[in-house]
C-alpha cells in the first residue's frame, strides 16, 4: 500500500530552503510551493470549477465545520463525496473545524474529550472531538484532512499554551487511530506552540512520531507581527521531515508567501485573495489597488497591467468600478478571478526562481514592485 498523499523533493534552492517539489494525491500531481483557494462551503465564492481550472488551481480548500452544520456530511456522502458533490475533479483539503469553531461557534467550553459548543447558525448545542472531525472528514472524503487542534492567541500564556499543545497531540493520535480511509485520505498533524521555540518543538516531535503523511503549521497569522512568523517559521520548519509536505495555514499575502516559502513551506492557503476581491480591492505586481476609489473612474488600463488573466486582458478598471458601484455580481468575479490568478501565479514564478535560484532577486524586486518594507 502506497501513501494516498505523497511528496516528492525535486530541488532546494541554493541560498534558502525554499523547496521545489510535488504533491501526489488521489486526485492528481500538484507543484509545489502551492497556493489553495479557499471554499469554506464547497464553493470558492464566485468562481466556478471551469474558471479556477482555467486559472491553473490544483488543490483547494474547505471547511469540515460549515459542512457538518450545513448541509451535514451524511449529505455530501450520499452524493459520492465532496468531489462529487462540488464538481471538482482535482485536488481537496478539508480543515478540522477547530479554527472555525474557535473563530465562531458561541459558547466554547473546551475539554479532553473535545470542544462544546453552540452552531453560530442555529444555536444548537454540538460537539466535536477528534474522532467526530475524522469522522466527517471521511464522509466528506477529501484527498487531504487535518486533525483537530487547538489555535491558542499567539500572546497567551506559557502554561495555557504547553497544556493546549500536549493536547493537541493527544488529539492528533486519537484522530490517526480514528481514521476509516488512510489508503485514500491523507491525514496532517497540526504544529501548534505560539510563539515558544521549545512548545513548537514538542509539538513537531510528537507530531513526527505519529509518522503522519504531511505536517501542518498552524496558529500564525493570528494577530503577530510578519518578524515573529518568521521567527517561528526559522526554528519550526526544520523539525519535520524533508520527505513530507509542509503547510501553513491560513497564510497569503504575496510577502508571508515568498518569506514562507524561503523557511522551506510547501502549501499555503488563505481567504485574504478572495475577500478583499469582493471588498473591490485587488492585488497587482505593484501593490494594492482599490478599483472602487473615484479616481479609477477614468482608467481605462487593466486592474494590473502586468498580468494576462482574463479580467486584466477584457476589462478595465472604470468597467470594474462601474460594475462594483452598480452593485454588479460580475465585478465582483472580476476582482476575484484577477486575485486567485495573482497568487497562482506568483507561486508559478516563485517555482522558477527556485529553479533558477534566484529566490532572493525574485524576494527583492516583489518587494521593490509591491511597496513592502523588509521585515
Ligand atoms: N487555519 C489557520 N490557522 C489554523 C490553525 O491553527 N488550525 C487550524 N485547524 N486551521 C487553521
Ligand atoms: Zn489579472
Amino acid at each position: 500500500m502506497t501513501a494516498p498523499v505523497r511528496y516528492r523533493l525535486i530541488k532546494t534552492e541554493k541560498h534558502t530552503g525554499a523547496r521545489l517539489g510535488e504533491l501526489i494525491t488521489p486526485h492528481g500531481t500538484f507543484p509545489t510551493p502551492m497556493f489553495m483557494p479557499v471554499g469554506t462551503q464547497a464553493s470558492v465564492k464566485l468562481m466556478s470549477p471551469e474558471e479556477l481550472k482555467e486559472m491553473g488551481a490544483g488543490v483547494i480548500l474547505s471547511n469540515t465545520y460549515h459542512l457538518w452544520l450545513r448541509p451535514g456530511p451524511e449529505i455530501v456522502k450520499e452524493a459520492g463525496g465532496l468531489h462529487k458533490f462540488m464538481n471538482w475533479d482535482q485536488g481537496i483539503l478539508t480543515d478540522s473545524g477547530g479554527f472555525q469553531v474557535f473563530s465562531l461557534a458561541e459558547n466554547r467550553d473546551i475539554t479532553e474529550e473535545g470542544v462544546h459548543f453552540r452552531s453560530h447558525l442555529s444555536g444548537e448545542k454540538m460537539f466535536l472531538s477528534p474522532e467526530k472531525a475524522i469522522q466527517i472528514e471521511n464522509d466528506l472524503g477529501p484527498d487531504i484532512m487535518m486533525s483537530l487542534d487547538e489555535c491558542p492567541p499567539f500572546f497567551e500564556s506559557y502554561e495555557y499554551v504547553r497544556d493546549s499543545v500536549a493536547r493537541t497531540s493527544r488529539w492528533a493520535e486519537r484522530g490517526l487511530k480514528a481514521h476509516c480511509n488512510p489508503d485514500t485520505q491523507g491525514l496532517f498533524g497540526i504544529v501548534q506552540g505560539a510563539g515558544f521555540q521549545d512548545l513548537r518543538e514538542q509539538s513537531a516531535k510528537d507530531l513526527v512520531s505519529l509518522d503522519f503523511p504531511g505536517y501542518s503549521i498552524g496558529g500564525l497569522s493570528v494577530g503577530e507581527s510578519k518578524a515573529e512568523m518568521n521567527h517561528v517559521l526559522d526554528f519550526t520548519t526544520p523539525l519535520l521531515p524533508e520527505n513530507k509536505p509542509r503547510y501553513l495555514m491560513g497564510v497569503g499575502s504575496p510577502d508571508a508567501l515568498i518569506d514562507g516559502v524561503i523557511r522551506g513551506i510547501d502549501m499555503f492557503d488563505c481567504v485574504l485573495p478572495t475577500r478583499i476581491a469582493r471588498n473591490g480591492t485587488v492585488m497587482t505586481h505593484h501593490g494594492r489597488l482599490i478599483v472602487k476609489n473615484a479616481k479609477y473612474a477614468h482608467d481605462f488600463t487593466p486592474l494590473d497591467p502586468d498580468c494576462d488573466c482574463y479580467t486584466c486582458t477584457h476589462y478595465s478598471r472604470a468597467y470594474i468600478r462601474h460594475l462594483i458601484k452598480a452593485d454588479e455580481t460580475f465585478g465582483l468575479r472580476l476582482t476575484t478571478y484577477h486575485n486567485l490568478y495573482f497568487l497562482i501565479h506568483l507561486m508559478a514564478d516563485v517555482r522558477q526562481a527556485i529553479m533558477d535560484d534566484n529566490l532572493i532577486e525574485f524576494r527583492q524586486n516583489l518587494f521593490d514592485e509591491y511597496g513592502y518594507s523588509d521585515a
